[in-house]
């Protein structure tokens, strides 16, 4: 019988709780380990894990705990240093969205994984949700004929509790992006999933509701064209009222819409999915074959209104652990935590040059990208 695989998470606020509950749940996973920069912290949370340990040292973590894989849920800029030092450790490395805030600096995560024959991948745990696995399947077996258009909307409520909740939010500096950067990558990186390789980016954003107390962007269009012809066009708000995390307005009684996308091929078919509100499960719509009435009855029925936390990260994580022990790629890799970075600031660079950017980045566009955004103080 092989062994059980030595799993750590590395980072243990909100998410990193939700990382070690899904990880701890899964068969031929043992929870080693707990690093948080705070150990009392750590120490609280391995009180719930029988088995863990609390370390406030990744490099101490790492010599000490016989690792074979990391799952990183620091805040982004923090992504970079634990997840290379797994990586150079020869631990497999699953990293929370965005991969990192840098396009530098992920371009270096994925040539070093790749240099010690590491597996390292990016969460996206929307893919799992099985609204999404349907899209991609009815894709992938050409039911849509050429995919030709495709729309992604992220049309979210947050407040200024929101933002202040944590003191990385909400700037370039602390966060290195905003709406697009942090809420709309999910569907950024399923529209890849979907319609293939980009080819160029056009994009606008501004921040026009939270300014008072952020600098990212609160509001952003794109329009994203692939290798196959399709264009997609991205919408992303974080304006609406009654969102996640936000009290109730007594004003205002709707809640924010959520995340809607949708792919529409040359036959005359679509398939898309609603998230509504954020955090829950998606389901189908529109959903255009015969009998899709009947089978959207089904899996409403099944689906609509669940939590999709902490299952899917659990599906996530459960796939790469799975491809750790084969020795295969993840489902989802650093590469495609790096092509849905590369859209976004692509949409960065695109405003402050008022054109279009060319997908992949060259290296000149790469770091111009980048002097944008990671030199924020
Ligand atoms: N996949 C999803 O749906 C999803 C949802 C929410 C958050 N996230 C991602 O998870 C990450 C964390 O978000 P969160 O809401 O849990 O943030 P958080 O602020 O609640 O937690 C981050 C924790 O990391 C700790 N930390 C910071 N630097 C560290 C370091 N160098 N070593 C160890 N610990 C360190 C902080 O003290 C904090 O406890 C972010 O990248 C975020 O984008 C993903």
């Amino acid at each position: 019988m092989t062994r059980d695989l030595r799993v750590a998470v590395i980072g243990l606020g909100r998410f990193g709780a939700v990382h070690a509950e899904a990880a701890a749940a899964l068969p031929g996973v043992a929870l080693v380990g707990l690093c948080s920069r705070t150990l009392s912290r750590a120490q609280g949370l391995a009180e719930r894990f029988p088995g863990a340990r609390a370390y406030d040292s990744v490099e101490r973590m790492l010599a000490e705990a016989d690792l074979d894989a990391v799952l990183v849920a620091t805040p982004h800029k923090q992504h970079f240093d634990p997840a290379i030092q797994a990586i150079r450790a020869g631990v497999a490395a699953l990293v929370e969205k965005p991969l990192t805030t840098s396009l530098t600096q992920a371009h270096e995560l994925v040539a070093a994984a790749d240099e010690a024959g590491v597996a390292l991948g990016t969460i996206f745990q929307r893919r799992f949700i099985p609204a999404a696995q349907r899209m991609h399947e009815a894709i992938v077996q050409g039911r849509l004929g050429r995919v030709v258009a495709a729309e992604c909307l992220a049309h979210l409520g947050r407040d200024r509790s929101y933002y202040e909740q944590d003191d990385w939010r909400g700037s370039w500096a602390g966060e290195g992006g905003g709406v697009l950067l942090t809420m709309a990558i999910h569907y950024v990186d399923m529209l890849n999933w979907m319609l293939g390789t980009p080819t160029s980016v056009y994009g606008r954003w501004a921040t026009l509701k939270h300014a008072d107390y952020v600098d990212v962007e609160d509001v952003a269009g794109g329009v994203v064209t692939y290798q196959n012809g399709a264009i997609a066009t991205i919408g992303a708000v974080t304006t609406f009222e009654n969102g996640f995390a936000s009290a109730p307005s007594p004003t205002v009684a709707y809640r924010a819409p959520g995340f809607r996308l949708a792919v529409h091929g040359s036959v005359g078919h679509s398939v898309g999915l609603v998230e509504n509100p954020e955090l829950t499960q998606a389901v189908n719509d529109p959903w255009t074959f015969d009998g899709a009435a009947e089978d959207l009855a089904r899996w409403r029925e099944r689906e609509e209104g669940r939590s999709s936390v902490p299952e899917f990260h659990g599906l996530q994580i459960a796939e790469f652990l799975d491809a750790v022990r084969a020795g295969r790629p993840p489902a989802i890799t650093g590469r495609d935590g790096m092509a849905a970075l590369e859209v976004i600031k692509g949409v960065y660079l695109s405003q402050a040059r008022q054109a279009p950017i060319t997908l992949p980045m060259s290296d000149d566009d790469r770091r111009a990208a980048d002097h944008l955004t990671e030199g924020a103080e």
